[in-house]
């Protein structure tokens, strides 16, 4: 079978097909991969408890699927291209057959720092080739990688670490990002201090930053990878995996609580990953692909690593940010590197158009046949001024919409050959069965409507679980609706039957692409101690897409307003990290609360958007005069 649709009408007819015939459909699928033994069952699922199981049976390791297979067609083709922070660095270059030699040297090291299948590895690591290796080197040896993003504190770190019981962390010294430092090594020591299971920590030389490195506990990754090298290098063959066995689990931020760790298992997410990967985007053989994510985030994960490359593609991973030296440095990428498939956030797009066109002129970009956008609504500017001034007209832009839960891709537009409209994802991708639904869960049918989006049935890239506590998963994703997946998003579905993502309906932020909960950064902003009280909302941001607004009652302490504004950034930094930082805090007296002492955050949203002419019914609130006051703050903090 051909992996790639190549006209509308296939597409209606594959759609069509593999919602009529899902288990064939993905069975046909799935024959295109390399398994060490096959199914004997497709499909086995329920969204009750939820119990979802594809390719039951089989067995296999991802990366068996992402290096060896290519090895012989494709060994000597660039799998990874890593472009540094600094310009003036060199690039560096992986072929196939250079990475899977990386990969299996660093397996051998992972086994002889005590990793068995089935443990939890934490890695915190910036954007190096060495981040790639040392995932795959997890897949390859059957430990579960846990990435934590290289921008979390070091109590986010620990929290992870001991929420999986990680027994190994693999980190670097530090990490450059523009002008700046991270110093890695040390904020893991920090989060180390908290974490009893962690037995060894490997550390990868980048900046030279000085590390304290403990005896028995911390040891240098160039000294363990020369440990094999005496050894001569030997093979590492791939440990085998049933399908559903655990690959990886990724935090990620829920309208309550701590972030739950999404775990997503071996075989259904390869499937669906290269699925995807292939359709969307339209690799062609030869072709460079520069996706601009971190992979610490899903994106990372699906379309840096796992789905470029077990469809064999060349992908690009950048160091740095798109501002730094200046608001050109993707364009000189794409020229350097002559890269064909740019694939980034509407953030990104919107503070470069903000930066101005001169940073793209004079910029070859004629090699870019296709653009992406991953992780937002995008508005109609933005999308325009991609489509123009970077894909000259030419390069359909695919408008992916996703989530970490769902491993990958689930309506987005198939490069030329689906249609696209700004601001819509258009169709589902095939085996894909959303559907809108109100507030009771009722099925809102026919166009032109909107309602929550739901799933109807199972796809190979779903979440299984949430790690170490399957009833949050239930609760989370299941119990909204009966039978259905419940996506937290509200959605759009037009007079041609494209859909249209509206946003979060729940109380999750999206800044600047990264997911945020509200109720995490009271907690966080709750932990000061000058804080009695506190309530998040969001409201639009020309450039982050939604910023973090927070409302707070201080204790009559504080005598400067803006240091204690600092000082309350300075502890969600602490406790969250630098992400979650508010854009505005407002001391009030009090919070809009009903008589059972709930917080109006619907009150509260309409203020931070500046929209209070109309605030609605407020005659249920335990203290109306507090509205009066919270307006007039407001105003002022403009
Ligand atoms: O609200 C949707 C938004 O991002 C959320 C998922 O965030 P996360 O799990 O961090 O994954 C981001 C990368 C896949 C969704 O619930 N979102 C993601 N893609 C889009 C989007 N909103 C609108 N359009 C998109 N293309």
């Amino acid at each position: 079978m051909n992996l790639q649709i190549k006209s509308f009408e296939e597409y209606e007819k594959v759609y069509r097909y593999s919602v009529e015939n899902p288990k064939e459909f993905w069975a046909e699928i799935a024959e295109t991969f390399y398994w060490r033994r096959k199914w004997y069952n497709v499909l086995d699922w329920n969204f009750k408890e939820p119990r979802i199981k594809w390719f039951e049976g089989a067995r296999l390791n991802i990366t068996e699927n992402c290096l060896d297979r290519h090895i012989y067609n494709l060994g000597d083709t660039p799998a990874i291209i890593w472009e540094p922070n600094d310009p003036n660095e060199d690039y560096r270059m992986l072929t196939y057959k250079q990475l899977l030699d990386k990969v299996e040297q660093f397996a051998h090291v992972l086994k002889n720092n005590g990793v068995e299948k089935g443990d939890r590895v934490c890695i915190y690591l910036p954007m190096v080739p060495e981040l790639v290796i040392a995932v795959l080197a997890c897949a390859r040896v059957g430990a579960v990688h846990s990435v934590v993003f290289g921008g979390f504190s070091a109590q986010s770190i620990a929290d992870r670490i001991n929420d999986a019981d990680c027994r190994l962390v693999i980190t670097s010294d530090g990490g450059f990002r523009g002008t700046k430092t991270i110093e890695l090594k040390n904020i893991v020591d920090d989060a180390l201090v908290q974490c009893k299971s962690v037995e060894r920590v490997i550390v990868l030389t980048r900046t030279r930053t000085p590390v304290s490195m403990i005896k028995g506990r911390d040891v240098w990754w160039e000294d363990e990878i020369k440990k094999v090298e005496t050894q001569g290098n030997p093979r590492f063959p791939a440990e085998e995996m049933n399908a559903e066995d655990m690959l990886f689990i990724l935090y990620t931020s829920g309208s309550t609580g701590k972030p739950k760790g999404v775990v997503h298992t071996c075989g259904g997410y390869m499937v669906y990953t290269g699925y995807t990967f292939a359709n969307a985007f339209q690799y062609q053989s030869g072709e460079v692909y520069f996706c601009t994510a971190d992979i610490g985030w899903i994106t990372g994960h699906s379309y840096i690593v796992y789905g470029p490359l077990s469809q064999g593609a060349t992908s690009l991973m950048f160091e740095g940010i798109p501002t730094w030296p200046d608001a050109g440095r993707l364009w000189d990428i794409v020229d350097k590197h002559k890269v064909n498939i740019v694939y980034t956030a509407p953030t990104a797009i919107r503070s470069l158009m903000a930066a101005g066109d001169q940073y793209v002129e004079g910029k070859d970009l004629s090699s870019i046949t296709k653009l992406g956008t991953v992780g937002e609504p995008i508005n109609v500017e933005a999308w325009n001024w991609y489509n123009e001034k970077i894909g000259k007209g030419k390069a359909p832009i695919v408008d992916t919409w996703w989530q970490t839960e769902t491993g990958g891709l689930l309506i987005s537009p198939i490069a030329g050959v689906t249609p696209t409209v700004p601001g819509y994802a258009m169709l589902p991708l095939p085996g894909i069965q959303p559907i809108l639904v109100d507030e009771n869960g009722n099925e809102i049918e026919g166009n032109d409507v909107s309602g929550n989006l739901c799933i109807k049935f199972p796809w190979p890239g779903m979440l299984r679980t949430t790690y170490g506590d399957h009833e949050r998963c239930r609760q989370t994703y299941f119990s909204a609706y009966e039978n259905l997946y419940f996506t937290g998003d509200g959605c759009h579905r037009n007079e041609a039957g494209y859909y249209r993502i509206t946003g979060r309906v729940d109380d999750v932020l999206n800044v600047s692409g990264h997911r945020i909960g509200t109720a995490e950064v009271e907690n966080a902003i709750n932990m000061h101690s000058d804080v009695v009280e506190s309530a998040v909302v969001g409201y639009p941001h020309p450039v982050k897409g939604q910023g973090i607004y927070a409302f707070v009652i201080a204790s009559g302490h504080h005598v400067d307003e803006n240091l204690t504004r600092q000082d309350i950034n300075q502890t969600v930094s602490r406790i969250i990290g630098a992400i979650a930082k508010p854009d505005k805090i407002q001391f009030v007296s009090g919070l809009p609360k009903t008589r059972s002492g709930k917080i109006m955050r619907r009150i509260l949203r309409k203020i931070a958007e500046g929209d209070t002419a109309n605030l609605g019914d407020v005659t249920t609130l335990l203290d109306p005069a507090v509205i009066e006051e919270i307006k007039t703050g407001a105003e002022k903090l403009k």
